[in-house]
């Protein structure tokens, strides 16, 4: 570390000038040249740097949307018509920003899914996992915020639903659900203080906690597919021998993803930007209107398994304990898993099952919230939210009485 910038400041310049007022050369050797990361990293491993493309892609994107937006119940939809139909450029402004947030969604669901099956939320990762759960919601929060910002019909009424929600907590419920909206409805003052969450405290939270996120990665190295422990055997050089150096082997990789990303995104935006209604639902179209409900409200469909679980249930309080509950067993994760191995790949037949069945009953979910709630969608509803729910509390036993592969010595790679 030491000799790559004394190495720099020997050749003079700029670069030896830079270097002893920023420590580039020094941060590029112990952070990227110099951390090893194990070998054997696959296509999931790409989507963790997916998500932060994503998140600059909606940061830029959104700088320049702030531009020409009114955050004012009587000016914002308008004013998001002028930016798709006078700003130049700015339909693909626009279209980039909504089709992200559903991208940024399919990045974080897959990166969360590649820790369920290699368990990267086990120990040492589990403050990893639990930073990036905050993520999620923070996430959670940031996409419900900025798609009432439109002002479309949607917008109004799916905001008035979830807000509601926070109703249903005993006592303080409906005061809070007053000052959420600083109003007796939802009204301009919502869609101000929506506004300046969105632009303004949730990013900052997210790119802190996406720090945060990193710097714990960095500290205990990335697991991978085999879910085994590259530190624990160092060559003579002090160096992991099943890792290489994050730059520029999986920087060069990474860059392969962002490509075969780039083609999907840009095939959505150019050709299916509301993607049949999923990604901008068609009551978005119109604006709010507080006398006409839509037809079916449904929130995006990044919500819409837990939107199931809370309609599966008839009382309300139930249904959104039951949601709140759905998410919230996540984080307990790192300690349901009691398995002697970290990754599917060793381990037994009954956690291949169970998470198949979590996987499945996840789709359905987010299928049946998007339905209408009649019956059988009802029962479906509830026999899926039961699947969910099992795949967690059985964790502890069925991961303790299966029998598992031993894992191996050394992580498996075919070069
Ligand atoms: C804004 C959202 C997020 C960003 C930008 C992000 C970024 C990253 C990056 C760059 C990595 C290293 C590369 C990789 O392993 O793919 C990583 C690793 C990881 N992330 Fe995230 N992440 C996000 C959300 C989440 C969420 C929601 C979770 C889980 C609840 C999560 C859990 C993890 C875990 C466990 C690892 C280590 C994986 C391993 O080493 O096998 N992350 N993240």
């Amino acid at each position: 570390m030491a000799a790559s910038s004394d190495n720099a400041t020997d050749k003079g310049g700029f670069r030896a000038w830079l270097n002893k007022r920023l420590p580039v050369d020094e941060f590029v050797a112990s952070q990227l040249t110099g951390y090893f990361a194990p070998k054997n990293f696959n296509v999931w491993y790409f989507f963790g740097s997916l998500a932060l493309l994503v998140f600059v892609i909606q940061i830029l994107s959104g700088i320049f949307l702030t531009m020409h937006y009114k955050p004012s119940e009587l000016m914002a939809f308008d004013s998001v018509e002028y930016i798709m139909r006078e700003v130049e450029w700015g339909w693909l402004i626009r279209y980039m920003h909504s089709t992200g947030a559903s991208f940024f969604f399919i990045m974080v669901y897959l990166h969360m899914f590649r820790a369920m099956i290699y368990g990267s939320y086990r120990a040492p990762r589990e403050l990893l996992w639990i930073l990036g759960m905050l993520l999620y919601l923070a996430l959670m929060a940031e996409a419900f915020m900025g798609y009432v910002l439109p002002w479309g019909n949607m917008s109004y009424w799916g905001a008035q639903v979830i807000v509601n929600l926070f109703g249903t907590i005993p006592v303080i419920g409906p005061g809070i659900v007053e000052w959420i909206r600083g109003d007796y409805g939802i009204a301009d003052s919502t869609l101000n203080r929506f506004f300046a969450l969105h632009v303004i405290a949730l990013p900052f939270a997210i790119a802190f906690l996406i720090l945060m996120h990193l710097v714990a990665l960095r500290q205990t190295g990335s697991n991978n597919p085999d879910g085994i422990e590259i530190k624990a055997k160092l060559g003579a050089d002090g160096k992991p021998i099943d890792g290489i150096p994050f730059h520029p082997y999986y920087t060069i990789k990474d860059l392969v993803g962002v490509g075969v990303f780039l083609i999907f995104f840009c095939g959505v935006i150019f050709f299916v930007p509301t993607f049949g209604g999923l990604f901008l639902e068609k009551p978005n179209f119109e604006p709010a209107n507080a006398l006409s409900t839509p037809e079916h409200i449904a929130p995006v469909w990044y919500f819409t398994a837990f939107y199931a679980m809370l309609r599966a249930v008839p009382d309300q309080q139930m249904g959104a304990l039951l949601m709140l509950l759905a998410i919230v067993v996540l984080f307990f994760l790192p300690w349901l898993d009691r398995s002697p191995v970290k990754s599917i790949r060793y381990k037994g037949i009954l956690s291949k099952i169970a998470l198949t069945l979590f996987v499945i009953s996840f789709i359905a979910l987010s299928y049946l919230g998007l339905a209408p709630a009649n019956d059988l969608y009802v029962i479906l509803a509830r026999i899926f939210t039961a699947i969910y729910f099992g795949f967690f509390i059985l964790m502890p036993w069925y991961t303790r009485i299966e029998k598992t592969k031993p894992a191996p010595e050394r992580v498996t790679y075919h070069g």
